[in-house]
């Protein structure tokens, strides 16, 4: 029989895909999610608990029968995150502790966490490797980069394996329309550049002064399947005995920001109107992944296009107007 495994966070965007493929493969899954950012209609089959990590009874009974845990719950936004750190603190770190001492009691030995190339911060060599110096620039970025030093520290004490998994930027939807991001607010840039285009409003490209080709960002936009890939293969590598280890999971190629607008217009043959603003603190030129290490580790290979992202979140959109 296959494994049970406990997803966090399994009502929200890239938990939801990793639950449906989880279920798909086999694996008996439990969601653990407050549906504070999460829906109930996107856990599917799976058995939902509405539990709140902030509760280590909670957690614990949850986890009873448990043979892995895929951690993405969190709060996820960082210009909220630099406005009120405590909430992140508070919830990415205090409240994920309560879910290592639950599996620690519980002796449940496996975690897969939901890590970020945010913790990289402005990374000075790009593709970035695993080896980059980690100094985020955000209090989100440091309440990833604490959680995996937690993971680093619980292994030698502990015994529990973890694989901590640095994602760039997520994005796409199910293709069949199901499943796909909806977030409140939404911050994350094809979502706002498709309701734009819905709208009719002016989409803003953040700064055109970069030292990149184009003078716009450059973002790795990584298929939200490719990832729930990524997430079972992490899973089969902690059950089968493997040690912790630390992957990016990008595509490792670089889109910038006006490449993406171009793409989106290819796509669906709509036109936007485009304004270029300031510059937002803190945002990284260049966020590229070099993947070669999951590649070689885990044996996972994206293979999900620019446009298959960008046509199967428009598909989301259509869908969401449909819902209402
Ligand atoms: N979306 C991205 O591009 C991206 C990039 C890097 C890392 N990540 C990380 O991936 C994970 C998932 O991101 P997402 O975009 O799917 O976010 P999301 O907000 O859609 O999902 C998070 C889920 O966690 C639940 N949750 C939050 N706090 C909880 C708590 N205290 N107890 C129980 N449930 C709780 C929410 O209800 C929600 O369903 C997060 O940890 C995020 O930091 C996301």
């Amino acid at each position: 029989m296959k494994p049970t495994v406990m997803v966090t966070g399994g009502a929200g965007y890239i938990g939801s895909h990793t639950v449906r493929l989880l279920l798909k493969q086999g694996y008996k899954v439990r969601v653990f999610d407050n549906l504070s950012a999460g829906h109930e209609w996107a856990v599917g089959d799976a058995e939902l608990v509405r539990g709140d990590l902030a509760d280590k009874n909670e957690i614990k009974n949850a986890l009873k029968g448990v043979d892995a845990v895929v951690h993405f719950a969190a709060s996820i936004e960082v210009a909220e995150s630099v406005a009120d750190p405590a909430k992140y603190y508070r919830n990415n770190v205090a409240n994920g502790l309560n879910l290592l001492e639950a599996m620690i009691e519980e002796g449940v030995k496996c975690i897969v966490f939901s890590s970020s190339c945010a913790t990289y911060g402005q990374p000075e060599k790009v593709p970035v490797t695993e080896d980059e110096k980690q100094w985020p620039v955000s209090p989100y970025g440091w309440t990833k980069l604490m959680f995996e030093r937690m993971l680093h520290d619980m292994e030698g004490a502990y015994g529990i394996r973890s694989a901590s998994l640095r994602y760039f930027n997520a994005a796409g939807a199910s293709p069949d329309g199901g499943i796909g991001e909806l977030h409140e607010p939404e911050t994350h840039v094809i979502p706002l550049i498709l309701r734009r285009i819905r709208s009719g409003g002016t989409f803003t490209v953040f700064g055109d002064d970069y030292d990149t080709p184009d003078g716009s960002c450059v973002r790795d936009y990584i298929h939200v399947d490719d990832l729930a890939e990524a997430h079972i293969k992490a899973v089969e590598y902690l059950l089968a005995g493997n040690p912790s280890e630390q992957f990016n999971l990008g595509t490792g190629n670089g889109t910038s920001v006006k490449e993406l607008v171009e793409s989106v217009k290819r796509v669906t043959g709509r036109d936007i109107d485009v304004k270029i603003g300031d510059r937002r603190p803190g945002d990284p030129p260049m966020l590229v992944a070099d993947n070669s290490k999951a590649r070689r580790i885990l044996g996972w290979e994206p293979v999900r296009t620019l446009d298959d992202v960008i046509s199967s979140a428009w598909a989301w959109e259509d869908e969401l107007l449909r819902k209402g």
